[in-house]
């Protein structure tokens, strides 16, 4: 089931992919194509192709690829049915109803509502009589009642099933409250209980300002201190920040990146509103993308513990993959932002201030911890430590930004700059060859196929997966060949699974009238449009005469005629016999 064809065009044809694009990516025309700094992983010279001509896109560096819902899809974090409708909305075009299984999109739709209003019951049960152990626990942490109305802060009382009765008499169901983790399901099967209770409810919003999830404390020492939403149909912990709804909004291309919710949420009382949180996880790449959306520059802020400086020297290479420039906080005497701004009293927001502006970069940063491990008063000590130092310079990409790093240190220790100039130049070139060599490495991983895990036939069954990959190509570009290219060649006649199901959705589209591609990505997951892209980018131009075509239905022909060594070793004598024949009658 899908949306009608007609829509789908009108659809594809008023969102031109390169307008839709540019409002994310700035980009360049390069020839008929346009090229930007891809959204999807971090670079900093531009691979990601616009094409306008066949209204698709592909990233030579992360090998993403699709067309305009397929980058919706990824770029909003939306699926398919939802994809759409955005794109509907964004021209004013409507949306035909039924037809189309949504029962996805509708679940989505009802655990965002479940979500609001949790948020809402859990707000309210605050200021009830009977949330004042909440109340109490965020007053004698400081938060004002202005600041929790800002984040929407609530508690979740000691009853089992509170939220859960609140929510049915909203005529939730219990299924929809399961799937969006407010509820979980009795062992023996009878019927849900709360998953928070007795805590301090944060909820989590996102970009659009949906209630995607909560964090909720525990007033004692008891363990788990935080409880998070499990991953759902709306959240990924890992995809998402704590209050970059805010943050956004914040008019500065600076985010500061803390360790806690009490930490975003103290900074942001503290007059500073451009904070944002992980959610209980390590920081991930899609999360320093995310970031980079909205930023230029992130300062690391994580508690000065030792836990804190481990993943703060985690994060660094993390943020600068991004294309973000780092900077790193360091809180005096082992406190937490949070702790530190109390500590200070009135004083807290300026004090805290005065260390956000005093915060290094992240070289720095990194060379004053190395320093912490030598005895630099030593001449061996000096040795160790400027050897180890050169390493952290020679990584940095920039060459203005090494020299100043390099004088800065030839001068602290009396160095001839000549000589260090030297050792760094020697670290380049060997970073290079170790650079190159990876590079390598890749690529004759992806000549090989091996890694594939999506088309994992390529590796398997090599020259007939190229002539079907290449076959699949042509046709999609020249759609008038169908009829041939069918008499030929059968899909049973295919050995490569997944060009296989292309080959058969393709020709039955164009069978049909019908434009082969436009409702791709509601038909395939979204790692195989990634992979016809790919190959479509690879292949156009190898693929592209009548010739070649016919080389690869020859190809496929023969390959499709030759059995597996299973086959072979069940056979009678007279069939492998006949076989060999057909072989050789078909080499000459
Ligand atoms: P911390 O243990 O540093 O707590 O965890 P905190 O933020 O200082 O909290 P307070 O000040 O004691 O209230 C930092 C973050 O790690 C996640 C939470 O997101 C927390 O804010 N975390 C921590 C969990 O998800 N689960 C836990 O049990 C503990
Ligand atoms: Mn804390």
């Amino acid at each position: 089931m899908s949306f009608p064809e007609s829509f789908m065009q009108e659809l594809k044809l008023r969102n031109d992919i390169s307008d839709v694009v540019s409002s994310y990516v700035s980009l360049k025309r390069a020839g008929r194509n346009m090229v930007g700094l891809c959204p999807f992983h971090g670079e900093k010279t531009p691979s990601f192709t616009v094409y306008p001509e066949s209204g698709s896109f592909f990233c030579f560096g992360c090998e993403t690829g699709g067309d305009v819902i397929t980058f919706i899809m990824k770029q909003e974090n939306l699926d398919y049915a939802e994809a759409v409708r955005f794109l509907a909305q964004r021209v004013g075009l409507d949306v035909p109803e039924g037809g189309f299984d949504d029962s996805m999109s509708r679940l989505r739709m009802r655990v965002y509502e479940a979500n609001r209003e949790a948020a809402r019951y859990f707000y309210s049960a605050l200021y009830s009589p009977g949330g004042r152990a909440g109340l109490d626990y965020f007053y004698s942490r400081a938060l004002s009642d202005r600041t929790i109305r800002h984040f929407g802060l609530g508690y979740a009382d000691d009853n089992w099933t509170s939220l859960c009765s609140h929510l049915k008499s909203k005529d939730f169901s219990e299924s929809e409250l399961v799937a969006a983790n407010l509820a979980v399901r009795r062992r023996d099967g009878n019927g849900i209980y709360d998953r928070f209770t007795s805590r301090v409810m944060f909820p989590i919003i996102d970009l659009r300002g949906n209630v995607i999830a909560f964090g909720g404390r525990i007033l004692t020492d008891e363990k788990p201190k935080y409880l998070n939403t499990s991953d759902t149909p709306v959240f990924k912990k890992s995809a998402n920040l704590f209050s970059l709804n805010n943050a956004k909004n914040s008019g500065t291309r600076t985010l500061i990146l803390c360790e806690g919710y009490m930490d975003v949420i103290a900074v942001c009382q503290a007059g500073i509103p451009n904070a944002v949180a992980t959610l209980g996880t390590a920081l991930t790449a899609e999360q320093a993308m995310l970031m980079k959306r909205y930023s230029d520059e992130v300062i690391l802020c994580y508690d000065s513990d030792e836990a804190g400086q481990r993943a703060t020297s985690r994060a660094i290479p993390i943020l600068r993959n991004a294309g973000l420039n780092v900077r790193v906080l360091t809180i005096p005497n082992g406190k937490d932002p949070d702790e530190f701004i109390r500590s200070r009293e009135a004083d807290g927001p300026a004090a805290f201030r005065a260390l956000l502006e005093k915060s290094g970069n992240d070289v720095e940063y990194r060379l004053q911890k190395l320093k912490q491990n030598y005895n630099t008063d030593l001449p061996e000590g000096r040795v160790g430590y400027l050897e180890e130092a050169s390493k952290i310079l020679a990584a940095i990409d920039s060459p203005i930004e090494r020299d100043i790093y390099a004088s800065r240190l030839c001068k602290e220790f009396e160095l001839d700059k000549g000589a260090f100039a030297k050792q760094l130049e020697k670290l380049d070139k060997s970073r290079f060859r170790e650079n190159r060599k990876q590079e390598n490495r890749k690529l004759q991983n992806e000549i090989s196929g091996r890694n594939d895990k999506i088309n994992s036939d390529h590796y398997k069954k090599p020259r007939s997966s190229s002539a079907e990959e290449a076959l699949v190509i042509y046709l999609i570009n020249n759609p008038d060949s169908c009829s041939e290219i069918q008499r030929e060649i059968k899909p049973e006649q295919f050995k490569n699974s997944l060009m296989r199901r292309f080959y058969e959705y393709f020709s039955e589209r164009i069978q049909n009238g019908l434009d082969p591609t436009t409702s791709i990505a509601g038909d395939f997951s979204s790692d195989e449009v990634s992979k016809l892209y790919q190959l479509q980018s690879r292949m156009s131009s190898v693929a592209a005469t009548e010739s070649s075509m016919r080389e690869y239905i020859k190809v496929i022909n023969e390959e499709s005629r030759r059995l597996s060594k299973d086959e072979i070793a069940t056979m009678s004598p007279e069939a492998l016999s006949d076989y060999l024949k057909t072989i050789r009658m078909n080499r000459q």
